[in-house]
């Protein structure tokens, strides 16, 4: 009896100890993701331009994109990465079907790439936009894995997951997201991290990330109880719920990495459109609480991009070496 108080007792204080250290002195730095992912396109620019003249214009990475359908959303995403793409010296083609397309289609325009050696990088936007029904998984893994730039084909997933890295793709939000922790300085081996969302695109993959450093990871999801509970013993806490501003303040330990996948349209009659860009997480709340956080936007969502880039030409030159 007397030996079991003693473990409650020390299990209580350490875990009081735990609460009250601070993961970081500082509070509220703002994790510029933006300023970041600008440094990294330009490093890519320089890269592929050595790459082009070392070779004589025989490199000339080359990014796909096809879009089904034209949700205005996915229109404007796959606008910004071609842009990005073109910016820095890559080739682009974008591939855009109707929606009253079928399976079928998809997948001829995904073999036809997988095909042209002048094509490096394949992205299929999600999610499609069609009429009749498409399975979005079957198509994603008709993608080739060495030009699969989203890293979501089953191979490419499978590697991630059993922490097999050579040659694997890693899905462009989580690379981004943990560029960022890794700029903080952190250490991310043996530190709490709890992912929010469990989502093949971000949630999944984070994690898989996170527990390849050595961070013991807790994912929560829409059926998780005490999700505060797990949210206040998190070090790093990545959020990718798809609820607007849902991680307040007062649920994060003292000296947190916050990172904020999220980005929603709210109402804001102040603003001219009516409505005004939030993330996952009440940045106000939480950012004199957090050692580091992100911003909604100009945080994670350009170093999306930076990520796509550079696998783009990550696969580039790995086709080139075979
Ligand atoms: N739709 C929204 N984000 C993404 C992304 O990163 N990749 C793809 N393929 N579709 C998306």
């Amino acid at each position: 009896m007397a030996k079991r108080l003693l473990s409650v007792t020390s299990r209580c204080i350490a875990l009081l100890r735990q609460r009250q250290r601070p993961f970081s002195d500082s509070r509220g730095q703002i994790l510029d993701g933006k300023a970041i992912a600008s440094s990294i396109r330009k490093n890519l620019k320089k890269e592929i331009s050595d790459l082009k003249s070392k070779t004589d214009s025989k490199f000339g990475p080359c990014l796909a994109v096809i879009q089904v359908g034209h949700r205005e959303d996915s229109n404007v995403y796959v606008r910004n990465k071609l842009k990005a793409a073109a910016e820095i010296g890559m080739e682009t083609r974008s591939i855009k079907l109707p929606n009253a397309v079928g399976e079928a289609e998809v997948v001829d325009a995904i073999d036809e790439l997988n095909r042209r050696n002048d094509v490096n990088g394949i992205l299929l936007q999600l999610p499609l936009d069609v009429l009749q029904s498409v399975d979005t998984d079957y198509c994603i893994n008709r993608i080739h894995p060495q030009k699969d730039v989203d890293g979501l084909t089953a191979v490419n997933s499978g590697r991630l997951a059993r922490g097999e890295m050579g040659g694997t793709v890693i899905p462009c939000t989580p690379r981004g997201c943990l560029e960022l922790i890794e700029r903080t300085g952190t250490d991310i081996a043996g530190s709490n991290a709890v992912v929010i969302g469990r989502s093949k695109i971000v949630g999944s993959p984070m994690r898989d990330l996170l527990q390849n450093r050595n961070a013991t990871v807790t994912v929560c999801h829409s059926k998780t109880k005490d999700m505060q509970d797990m949210v206040r013993r998190a070090d790093i806490i990545v959020v990718a719920a798809r609820q607007p501003q849902m991680v307040k303040g007062d649920w994060l330990k003292p000296g947190a990495i916050v990172i904020d996948c999220g980005i929603n349209d709210i109402k804001d009659a102040t603003k001219s459109k009516g409505y005004r860009l939030v993330g996952d997480v009440d940045y106000e709340s939480c950012k004199p609480v957090a050692s580091w956080i992100t911003p909604v936007p100009k945080g994670v969502g350009p170093m999306t991009i930076a990520m796509l880039l550079q696998n783009t030409l990550e696969c580039a030159k790995r086709q080139l070496a075979d």
